[in-house]
Order: C-alpha cells, then structure tokens, then sequence
C-alpha cells in the first residue's frame, strides 16, 4: 500500500481511526465518485487486520455481483491477492487470515443464513439499497465484543429507514460515526470527469447524487426538458444503428402510445423520431394493428431495418395477433423488459443533462407534451413515484422507455 495517496477527506478519517474514535456503527455517506467506497476498504482492511482472527467477518452489497465488482476486485487491488483472496460459488474470502463470509442482501435465503451467526465485524456497500429486514439482522449479529459495522452510502428520501431508524436516531447517537464526502473531495478525479458528471444528474438526482442531499423528489420530472426543450431539437440526424419502437397498449379510457428511437453505434446518444397517440375507444384489435403496421411501414421507409417493436408486457393477446400483422413487413415484437420506472427515469434525465438526447421535434409533439406533464407523485411518502393519475401522459413516456431501456446499461455506463 506505500504507492496509495488518500484524498484531504479520506485522511481525515484514516485519522478517526487511529485515534481510536470509530464508533459501533461508522457510515460514510454522500455524493457518487467522492471516495467512500475506496477508503472505505481500506479502513475495512487494516480494522479487521487489526482484530483476532477467530471472529467470523461479513462483506455485503445489494447482490453478490455487485459486491464483487464495486468492493472484492477493488479491494484485492489495493491490498494485493496476497492478502485477500475470495470465492463466489463459495461466499468465502480470507482477509489477513480472517475468514470473510459474502452476502448478497437482496437474497432471499441471505437473511436466514445470518440468522444465529456472530459475527466480529461487517461491511456493507451502498446501504440504503438494503431491504431493512437484513439490516436489521445483521446489526443483531455484531455480538462479538468491540464488533463494527463500516458502510457506505449515497442519499435518499429522508424518509427512508436508514434515515429515521439509525443516522437520526438520538439513542444511537454514541453508537454512530458519519462521515460526509462530498464530490469535490475526490481530488483524484480528473476536473473534466467531475464537470461532466455534475451536468449529467439534474433535479433531485442533482440535489442527492451530487451534493449528497437527503431530499424528497417534488415538482416537474423532466424539468431539465422543460426549461429549456428546444436544447433538445435535433439539428441533424446522424447514422442509427439501432431503430426500435416502443408500444404502450391503452386500456379502458386512455390511448394506446407508440414512440420510435435511434440510439448511435457507440451507445452514447438517443434520438426519438417519431411518435404517435391512437384513441382505444371504438379500436378492435385489427383496427389498432393496422395503426401500428403503418406507423412501422413509415419508420421502415425512413430509417431502414426496425431492430425490434417492444410492446406492454402485460397484454399478451394483443402481442400475439401483434406479432402476425406485423410479420409481411418483417419487424419482430418482443416483451418490453419493464425495467425499475425510477431507472428508466434516470436513465433519461442523466442523457438530457449530458446533452444526448435529442428529438425530432416535428415528429414527437406527444413526447414534448409528456415530458412537460410529468410530475412526482408528492401524496406518496418514502419514495418517489411517477404520478399516474391520469393528468399526464404515462402511457407515452412508457413507450418511450421501451422503445430503448434495452440499452440502459450500455447509454448509461452506472449502477446508479
Ligand atoms: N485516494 C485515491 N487514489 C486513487 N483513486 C481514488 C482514490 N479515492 C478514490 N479513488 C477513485 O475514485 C473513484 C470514485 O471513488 P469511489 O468508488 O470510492 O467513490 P464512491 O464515493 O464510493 O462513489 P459512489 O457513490 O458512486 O459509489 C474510483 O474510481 C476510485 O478508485
Ligand atoms: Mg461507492
């Protein structure tokens, strides 16, 4: 570790540490790519080298996946393999001698495992993403004496239980240390990085993910769209390598939604092309897909091959008389994947504040008005909700979404 240099804030709590001032509870909270995590593995490493080695030891994170991606193979690259070598299949690691089980606490079968165990120490990465039964299971385990818990986390609504039950919590306020780490603290990272960062989280992703806020989600969604949409306007159209079109099926009352999208070969803009409400009132089945089939035949026409139609996955009915009207033309219908909505949301916000997304705004006047309409649902309490009351028009934002959650995790690079 002699090549490694901590930020101003991380030494800060290296120091914390050597002055014996860590508590029962320790959690670093704050803005993404501030250096929680990093520090924080290395405070884990040298506190467990520190403690006896027939205590039984815990890492977790959200998912066993994502344990070993944000916290095992970084923490086997600061301290060498040497000293810490780990199994998945296994749910083992050895660190400085110490046996380290791994959990994934979204696991069903996690929490039972626990159940009964003691342990002398654990770590958790991005707590609030935990389902507070395991949280609290865990804390219940840390029975071994001088046992600690070092977790890492970025902010939610203030309501959450991490929130309200643990860092508010004035009976625990001897057992609890926090430390904020605010963006700007990484100075690690390169100024352009961070730049392009702090653009890309706009709204309430601004306000939590950037300044590390605990803040409610109120007001206009797409905000960033609204203020400003003619940003957004296409001025040419560059080479699509990926043409899809997503299909909301409006039930009783609402309309049926189509919106059409182009993503770019390198996966780092998104274009919407074309999109189009049908009313559902007096529509048959074959009436609907006479509608879909010439709005495919247009798109076709334009852009060339339709990589895939994404329908409403809950209608399946429809999708399958769907599938053979739209077979003479050769355009494939699948099941929309229905991703989390708040990962499609910020999905869509993170590319408008980066500046890639763009519209043709002759073309996608229903879009326009969704964008404007949407709004966070503020009758409901803890966490934040697209308002579907019928006041804006979900079902094309839906479509929206299908046409190309597909490619979240490439357009977006994070796990956030
Ligand atoms: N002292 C350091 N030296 C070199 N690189 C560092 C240092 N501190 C942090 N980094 C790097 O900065 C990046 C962000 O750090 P880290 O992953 O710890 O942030 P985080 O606060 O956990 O963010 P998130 O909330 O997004 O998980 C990582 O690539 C990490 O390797
Ligand atoms: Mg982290």
């Amino acid at each position: 570790m002699d090549k490694i240099a901590f930020t101003a804030k991380q030494n800060e709590l290296i120091h914390v540490f050597k002055n014996n001032k860590l508590k029962r509870l320790n959690v670093l909270e704050g803005s993404v790519r501030s250096g929680k995590t990093w520090i924080s593995l290395i405070l884990w490493a040298i506190w467990v080298a520190s403690r006896p080695k027939d205590y039984l030891y815990m890492m977790c994170a959200k998912s066993l996946q994502t344990l070993k991606r944000n916290c095992l193979f970084p923490l086997q690259e600061l301290i060498g393999k040497k000293n810490f070598k780990f199994s998945l299949s296994k749910k083992e690691g050895v660190l400085f001698g110490r046996k380290i089980m791994l959990e994934g606490a979204n696991d069903q079968r996690s929490e039972g495992k626990i159940r009964g165990i003691t342990l002398g120490g654990a770590y958790c990465d991005e707590l609030t993403l935990f389902p507070k039964d395991f949280f609290i299971m865990l804390l219940s385990r840390l029975s071994a004496p001088g046992a600690k818990l070092i977790a890492t986390t970025n902010p939610d609504v203030p309501t959450h239980w991490l929130m309200t039950e643990y860092l508010k919590n004035e009976k625990l306020s001897d057992d609890l240390f926090r430390m904020f780490f605010h963006i700007d603290d990484n100075t690690t990272l390169p100024a352009d990085y961070v730049q392009s960062l702090k653009k890309e989280y706009t709204g309430v992703y601004y306000d939590r993910f950037i300044l590390g806020k605990w803040v409610v989600a109120n007001g206009a969604i797409y905000k960033v769209f609204s203020d400003s949409p003619t940003v957004f306007f296409a001025k040419d159209i560059p080479h699509f390598d990926y043409i899809n079109i997503g299909l909301d099926f409006g039930g009783n009352g609402s309309q049926h939604a189509l919106v059409c999208s182009g993503t770019t070969h390198d996966m780092r803009k998104l274009y919407a092309l074309k999109t189009e409400r049908i009313p559902a009132a007096d529509m048959t089945p074959q009436t609907l897909y006479k509608r879909v089939y010439d709005f495919c035949v247009e798109i076709k026409d334009k852009y060339g091959t339709i990589s895939a139609l994404y329908a409403d996955s809950a209608e399946q009915t429809l999708i399958a008389g769907l599938r053979q009207a739209l077979r003479p033309i050769g355009v494939i219908v699948k099941n929309s994947l229905k991703r989390e909505i708040n990962d499609r949301i910020r999905a869509t916000t993170m590319l408008m504040g980066g500046g890639r997304f763009f519209m043709l705004s002759g073309e996608c006047q229903t879009l326009i008005d969704a964008f404007q309409g949407a709004v966070w649902d503020d009758k409901i309490i803890g966490k934040e909700v697209r308002l579907d009351d019928g006041t804006s028009d979900i079902d094309t934002l839906d479509a929206f979404e299908y046409s190309f959650e597909r490619y979240i995790p490439q357009l977006i690079r994070s796990d956030k």
